[in-house]
């Protein structure tokens, strides 16, 4: 907390600021500063409680200030420096607001020959059209980004405060180089600006403006609201950025070139391109700060319920993954139907979208891909970013270490922590290159070798279908043989669907070959619904009494069905209707009805068959008679989090005996009770944990429940409608 926080420009963001840190209680007292003319605003903020007390000296404004934050314009920030420096005080920290940051490092240089090493430069992404004091609101910062630009010799106190203060504002608060906040923000926000000024003022020059005001609707005025910001301002930071924003100018007026020229040719399937690409980046970058600035999610269960009904669960993530990657690399229109659409299959969607394939959809699980052939990938303009997807990015590092063109890979915090030795060490004995972390993790920096790759006889180390899947795709591309052998059986879905597409895999044993001679040719796929989503009700209505659900469509690969033989190992009545092939995968009808389960001792050969199921079948065993116990799944400490210690500690939590050992989980069946357990963003333990309140006697709350998206969005709906009462919270 600080003592005196003076605010040098009580306008709608240093007023703001003042109203937040008062509400935070960050400052026991806030004054503010002005020149003559702000007087009036001055008074204002003052008679509202918005500051304390306002000065027009600045050496009584500042004295015995320990914060001072520069509100005004980026335009007056040297003069401010200047009437600043007689005061300067090394036991205050000083910030401003500003919305470029080179001419303000630029100004700090030439008033104080450097920069203070107490002065925290800082730009909060956040304002409105208005201005005044009249304008400032007490959440402007919340769910904001706010970026410090630090220099060399900024003090590490001044700017520990400086963040933690942006923070208690309730911003989420990053640190960049200053040119490169001045790159981003020219692209993000002032060029943006200057279109929405440019238009308007085009538009307003015309002689039959009237007319054509009269018939503006939505778009017209969605587009242009940033022209109503103030134009002092705007002029301020253009002419402050100009650097960065002129060579921008240049590049919109090739992309308008590129639309006009389209349009002469009347060549509508790329103007149709275009779009379609804008549409869905504009979809992902909305994701994109969706999920980075989401409110965490919460899922608050009443205890007791039953499941009954009948449902179709969403398709399945595996094969809704490799339907894109294969439909890219195929010769003509492939067209899937069932397609995941959530946020790890969007991944790998966007991905493919970047190397230039052009893919119509989601619109209701259809997706349309025109294929650019084996060799048609075009380099990614940035780093491919696969949010929570270990699939997207395994699958992928092996699909481009053969390609002409170098390529990035990032993801999400946790998936940024997962091992890609597995992939990257058999991958470089091929003759890849792929650049991991000294940690083996991503960001994975892929050096394409076209043409010189070669075959490798692989025998994994662990029963993986991301390790196997990754080395038959490089495997395309490689010459001679690519054979890898795998120590359990995994899913296969990879191999099916590449003899779907026409591409030769043969399978001995436990051993799959593949070669570069083959091509593959578009098809249609039907995705089945996905069986690990169905677990999920597989376990709620075999330990809710009551319970009799029918869930239709579900993918019954023999390489996926582990966790219909361990339910029905334990007692469970599952009864497999209707079986059919669909597209080469089996599918059926599973009907579910309650049946009071027992512990058992989950035989090893059934764990990489129901690898993903396990979150759900320890709820299974905490609700069975007596005691159950896995072994040989040390797979699962390294999935989107670790899933035997994270499910252990949240099953302890509730009161269950649930002893976590290294590679697997032993677990006394009993009472579920209540309690509030955290699924540290995995998806499936957030869905498991909503499950046991099925069987729970207590309320349960899982926390850090966003990333349910990345399999399942529908599942809160769904349980819902099924019988279960939840209900999600954000904050
Ligand atoms: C997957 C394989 C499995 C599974 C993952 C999806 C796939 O991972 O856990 O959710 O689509 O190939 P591993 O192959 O690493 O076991």
């Amino acid at each position: 907390m600080f003592n005196k926080l003076c605010i040098i420009g009580v306008g709608l963001i240093g007023g703001s600021i003042a109203r937040a840190a008062r509400l935070q209680k960050l400052s026991r007292v806030i004054v503010g500063f002005g020149r003559e003319q702000d007087v009036q605003n001055l008074q204002t903020a003052r008679q509202i409680g918005v500051i304390d007390e306002f000065y027009l000296d600045i050496a009584a404004a500042v004295q015995d200030a320990d914060c001072i934050i520069i509100a005004t314009p980026v335009a007056g920030i040297e003069a401010v420096f200047a009437m600043l420096k007689p005061f300067w005080s090394a036991n205050a920290v000083y910030t401003d607001v500003g919305s470029t940051k080179g001419n303000v490092l630029a100004a700090a240089r030439a008033v104080f020959g450097k920069v203070p090493d107490n002065f925290v430069p800082a730009h909060p992404i956040a304002g409105a059209e208005q201005s005044g004091v009249l304008a400032a609101i007490d959440d402007l910062f919340v769910h904001k980004r706010l970026i410090i630009t630090p220099v060399d010799n900024t003090d590490t106190e001044a700017l520990r405060k400086i963040q933690r203060f942006w923070q208690q504002l309730g911003s989420s608060v990053s640190l960049m180089d200053a040119q490169y906040h001045d790159h981003v923000l020219a692209a993000t926000s002032h060029l943006p600006h200057i279109l929405a000024f440019a238009l308007v003022d085009m538009l307003g020059h015309k002689d039959e403006q009237s007319e054509i005001f009269k018939y503006a609707a939505g778009g017209f005025k969605d587009f242009t609201r940033i022209a109503s910001s103030n134009p002092t301002m705007w002029t301020d930071i253009c002419a402050a950025n100009k650097n960065a924003i002129l060579p921008l100018i240049e590049q919109l007026k090739g992309e308008l070139d590129k639309i006009q020229q389209m349009l002469e040719n009347d060549d509508s399937r790329q103007l149709f391109a275009t779009f379609t690409y804008a549409n869905h980046a504009r979809q992902r970058f909305l994701n994109q700060i969706e999920t980075t600035m989401s409110k965490s999610q919460s899922f608050q269960i009443q205890p007791g319920g039953k499941l009954q009904g009948e449902t179709r669960v969403p398709g399945d993530k595996s094969m809704s993954h490799r339907s894109i990657m294969l439909g890219s690399l195929a010769e003509g229109v492939t067209h899937v139907t069932g397609f995941l659409e959530a946020e790890d299959a969007l991944a790998t969607l966007q991905a493919f979208r970047d190397m230039g394939v052009e893919i119509e959809g989601p619109v209701n699980g259809c997706v349309t891909i025109h294929g650019v052939g084996k060799q048609g990938l075009k380099a990614p303009k940035n780093e491919l970013y696969l949010g929570n997807s270990g699939t997207s990015m395994r699958l992928l590092s092996g699909l481009l270490a053969g390609q002409a063109f170098n390529s990035v890979l990032t993801g999400d915090k946790s998936l940024s922590g997962r091992p890609m030795k597995r992939v990257t060490d058999p991958l470089s004995l091929m003759g890849a290159d792929i650049k991991t972390t000294e940690q083996g993790t991503a960001p994975l920096h892929i050096t394409g070798r076209a043409g010189q790759l070669t075959g490798i006889d692989y025998t994994m180390p662990m029963a993986s279908a991301q390790v196997k899947s990754c080395l038959l795709l490089a495997g395309m591309y490689a010459q001679g043989e690519t054979r890898v052998a795998e120590p359990a059986p995994t899913r296969d879905h990879t191999e099916r669907m590449l003899s779907g597409f026409g591409y030769p895999v043969r399978r001995d044993g436990n051993k799959v070959t593949i070669t570069a001679g083959g091509s593959l040719t578009a098809m249609d796929i039907d995705v089945p619904s996905d069986i690990s989503s169905a677990a999920f009700f597989l376990v709620g209505a075999s330990i809710a009494p009551g319970s009799d659900l029918l869930l239709r469509h579900v993918g019954i690969n023999p390489t996926r069905t582990g966790v219909i033989s361990i339910l029905r190992l334990m007692g469970a009545n599952i009864d497999v209707l209707n079986e059919r092939e669909v597209g080469g995968e089996p599918v059926a009808d599973l009907h579910v009805v309650y049946s009071p389960l027992k512990g058992i001792d989950i035989p090893e050969e059934l764990v990489p068959l129901a690898i993903d199921e396990f979150p759900v079948l320890f709820v299974a065993a905490a609700c069975a008679e007596g005691q159950t116990r896995l072994s040989g799944a040390e797979e699962l400490r390294v999935k989107e989090s670790d899933r035997i210690q994270v499910m252990a500690d949240g099953l302890q939590i509730l009161g269950v005996d649930a002893q976590p050992t290294v590679d697997g989980m032993i677990i006394n069946g009993g009472k579920i009770g209540g309690g509030v357990v955290n699924s540290h963003g995995d998806h499936r333990i957030a869905m498991s944990f909503s499950i046991a309140g099925l069987r729970a006697d207590a309320p349960i709350t899982v926390l850090d429940c966003a990333n349910v998206n990345t399999s399942f969005p529908e599942f809160k709906d769904l349980v819902k409608a099924l019988g279960l009462a939840l209900v999600c919270t954000e904050e």
